[in-house]
């Protein structure tokens, strides 16, 4: 569709004519919390996207001047740089941040580059006492002050001093640590807008990471993160998950520039296939194995509607409860007990929420290259309060053409075909965008505005 075209007040809000995500809070036995009442339904317009945005080398390039230097990045788990001297480096296009931990317990993240001659000072993850060059020692304080080096005579013209590493800003948040490069970036707490008060029930610091594996995809990052920002595509994408996910009747919100959600319910057959199965179908395929939805002797719609959830929501409370300290029974809901629940914030870290071990998503692009990119998927497991936290899982990493289901031991089979399915058509998009006539992409009004809310702030960063 090309510019301007006047849509009714009816198209705008035009929605699946099924029952909603809210209508399945209403058959909630306990409080629902308000992070899962709202319902932003934010309508930001149906002008198509020139694709240039995805296959551009000039927009990737813009978009390292101009994007990956000022915004807020999640780089790994404070687990990981928990103790005084362990650093991590997180790679970002051409950039390269050194995180570490001083000695007084302070984190702090630099440019990972020495003064010197520019050799990155650290790769990959580790703990050391203090930052050398490997390449002729000049040595830095876990600080960052500047320590020496082998035949200072030769450098009269250096002011230890002044010859400190220039530093990234770093912070933390639910036990993530996030840097951003702009020396005048607003404070994270402000950049996350609404996500720390809706997040501060499913409490991500008590969580460790359960499984980490990070492939590389064929694709330009925006089409990689896009691919797992709406529902839409698992009716054509993963048609062996129709039984249980009511995509459908998924909720996309969007707050601010920098935050939005999807919500697609489980344990309910998709609308548009209840003639291929019932909420029996749901929690055979679900748990895998055949266990009777209860009855309760009540027919009426909405009664059958939740009976697969109201057994999946009895089984997962149970299994879940030993990660908590808190009660779980009478307090989470039966979304939070199953639902996807995946927020982003701009421009690529997506946690999910949930009482359950919960996914989180990281999309950069794979160094300079804007047909490729690193994907990253966390498994967060909580653990109970007091408890020792359990070490995180190691990464497991794939290449371009190996598949998921390589680390199937690791991610379970049924996820791991999940994100082959997607993987699969991720190099394809990036094909047919160059090979496309047309040169723009269509959007959906509702089910991808979530993609069009990530645009419209990419554009705000870039053009400003
Ligand atoms: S480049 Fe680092 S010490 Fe020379
Ligand atoms: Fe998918």
């Amino acid at each position: 569709m090309n510019e301007k075209v006047k849509l009714t007040e009816e198209q705008i809000k035009a929605r699946n004519p099924s029952y909603g995500f809210q209508d399945l809070l209403d058959l909630e036995d306990v409080d629902v919390p308000p992070a899962l009442r709202e319902n932003t339904n934010t309508y930001l317009g149906s002008e198509d996207l020139p694709l240039d945005r995805w296959t551009s080398r000039e927009f990737f390039d813009l978009e390292v001047q101009k994007l990956w230097t000022r915004t807020w990045q999640m780089a790994c788990r404070e687990s990981q740089v928990a103790k005084p001297g362990d650093y991590l480096v997180y790679d970002i296009a051409n950039f390269s941040i050194l995180i570490t931990r001083t000695e007084e317990g302070e984190l702090k993240a630099y440019h990972n580059s020495c003064l010197h001659r520019g050799r990155a000072l650290k790769r990959g993850a580790g703990s050391s006492p203090e930052l050398r060059c490997p390449y002729h020692g000049f040595t830095w304080a876990l600080s960052g002050e500047f320590k020496g080096a082998p035949c200072e005579w030769d450098f009269p013209h250096i002011d230890k001093g002044e010859f400190s590493l220039p530093e990234v800003k770093v912070d933390t948040w639910a036990g993530w640590v996030l840097i951003n490069m702009d020396e005048n970036a607003q404070p994270l707490e402000e950049y996350m807008g609404i996500l720390p008060e809706h997040f501060e029930r499913w409490n991500h610091e008590q969580r460790y990471i359960s499984m980490h594996v990070q492939k590389v995809i064929g694709a330009n990052w925006k089409a990689v993160l896009e691919a797992f920002i709406e529902s839409y595509h698992a009716i054509a994408t993963h048609p062996q998950i129709m039984s249980y996910q009511g995509i459908d009747n998924s909720q996309y919100d969007v707050w601010g520039d920098n935050v939005s959600r999807t919500i697609t319910p489980s344990a309910i057959v998709n609308p548009s296939h209840e003639d291929q199965y019932d909420e029996q179908d749901s929690v055979n395929t679900m748990l895998g194995t055949s266990v009777l939805v209860g009855e309760t002797g009540d027919d009426s719609e909405t009664a059958v509607k939740s009976r697969a959830r109201d057994t999946i929501a009895g089984i997962n409370s149970e299994a879940f409860q030993p990660m908590h300290s808190e009660t779980l029974e009478g307090y989470a809901t039966k979304s939070e007990l199953m639902d996807s629940t995946l927020y982003l914030l701009f421009p690529n870290f997506a946690p999910w929420a949930g009482f359950g071990p919960v996914l989180t998503y990281r999309h950069r692009p794979n160094g300079d290259d804007h047909n490729s990119c690193i994907m990253d998927i966390f498994f967060l497991n909580p653990f109970p309060e007091g408890e020792e936290r359990p070490d995180d899982a190691p990464t497991v990493r794939l290449e371009i053409d190996e598949p998921f289901s390589k680390a199937a031991d690791v991610m379970g089979e049924g996820l791991a075909r999940i994100f082959d399915q997607d993987a699969s058509n991720l190099p394809q998009v990036q094909k047919g965008m160059k090979a496309s006539k047309k040169g723009t992409v269509t959007l959906a009004n509702y089910q991808e505005v979530r993609i069009r809310h990530f645009h419209q702030t990419l554009d705000k960063y870039l053009n400003a």
